[in-house]
């Protein structure tokens, strides 16, 4: 067991500058298949929103760790329950080192989503719908008027989600939740990373966790690759461990 806190030695480690921060999450160099990376916000007791939303559990840190995210990401998946609840918008950065910006994939088996909300309205990249056949027609008609890209898969899970990125060449996938979206990616065993910001507050109530799924999903072990604080908040980042035999 090795302390993290109170540093070991008399002097703090240096300051991470955002070259240091984005080689410390940098994507393995070569993916042929799309990489998910899954990045949340959580309270000390495992909150995954304040009123309806996770603003209420940031902090400059877990701010600058999610821009550099975004940074890093080909594509940014995201469920429509979160669109609809955070009042999402696009990407605003280019990725790093390209001068192509991320586009946000939404998932979404209704298709309920107002094409005048920020998502189709301030971005830089139209917005891919990701919907399914059972989504009426006009709405997603009224999406694509709007701007989006609107695919309907065939079957609309994890596994038909990553194949289209992967068909667009969008390896570097950044999922942003909600809790339902990701429940699913684990059942999938999906997530090959997750980034968690836990926030150094008790949010109490009857918010969410981070994974919402069906039961029996079996465990699916990581292993701790990195951790960070600044001001009391913790940066985790675990990926993929091997399963236990
Ligand atoms: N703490 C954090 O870091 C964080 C991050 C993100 C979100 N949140 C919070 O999470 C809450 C939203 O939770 P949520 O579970 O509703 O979010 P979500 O996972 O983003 O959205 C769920 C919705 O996405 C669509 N969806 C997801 N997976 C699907 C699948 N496999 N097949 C078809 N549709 C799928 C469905 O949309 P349709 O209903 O349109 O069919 C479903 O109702 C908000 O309070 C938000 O603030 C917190």
């Amino acid at each position: 067991m090795h302390p993290l806190l109170p540093a070991p030695g008399d002097r703090p480690a240096p300051e991470l500058d955002d070259n240091r921060l984005a080689d410390l999450y940098a994507y393995p160099a070569v993916l042929t298949a799309p990489y998910v990376r899954v990045n949340f916000v959580s309270s000390a007791d495992g909150a995954a929103a304040v009123e309806g939303r996770s603003g209420g559990l940031g902090s400059p840190a877990d701010r600058r760790v999610f821009r550099m995210l975004r940074e890093l990401a080909e594509v940014v998946l995201v469920g429509a329950g979160t669109v609809r609840a955070e009042d999402y918008r696009g990407t605003r950065r280019p990725t790093r080192g390209r001068d192509t910006f991320p586009p946000v994939a939404i998932v979404t088996g209704s298709a309920d989503l107002d094409p005048e909300s920020r998502c189709f309205t301030d971005t830089h990249v139209p917005p891919i719908v990701l919907t399914g056949a059972g989504a009426p027609r006009a709405r997603r008609d009224r999406l694509a008027a709007a701007g989006a890209d609107v695919v309907v898969l065939e079957r609309l899970d994890p596994e038909s989600v990553l194949a289209e990125l992967g068909r667009r060449g969008l390896h570097r996938v950044l999922c942003e939740g909600g809790p339902s979206l990701f429940g699913d990616l684990v059942t999938a065993d999906a997530v090959d990373e997750l980034c968690l910001t836990l926030a150094p507050l008790l949010a109490g109530g009857a918010a969410t966790r981070i994974a919402r799924g069906v039961p029996g999903t079996p465990p699916r072990p990581l292993q701790l690759a990195g951790a960070l604080h600044e001001d009391g908040t913790l940066l985790l980042r675990y990926t993929r461990a091997a399963p236990i035999e």
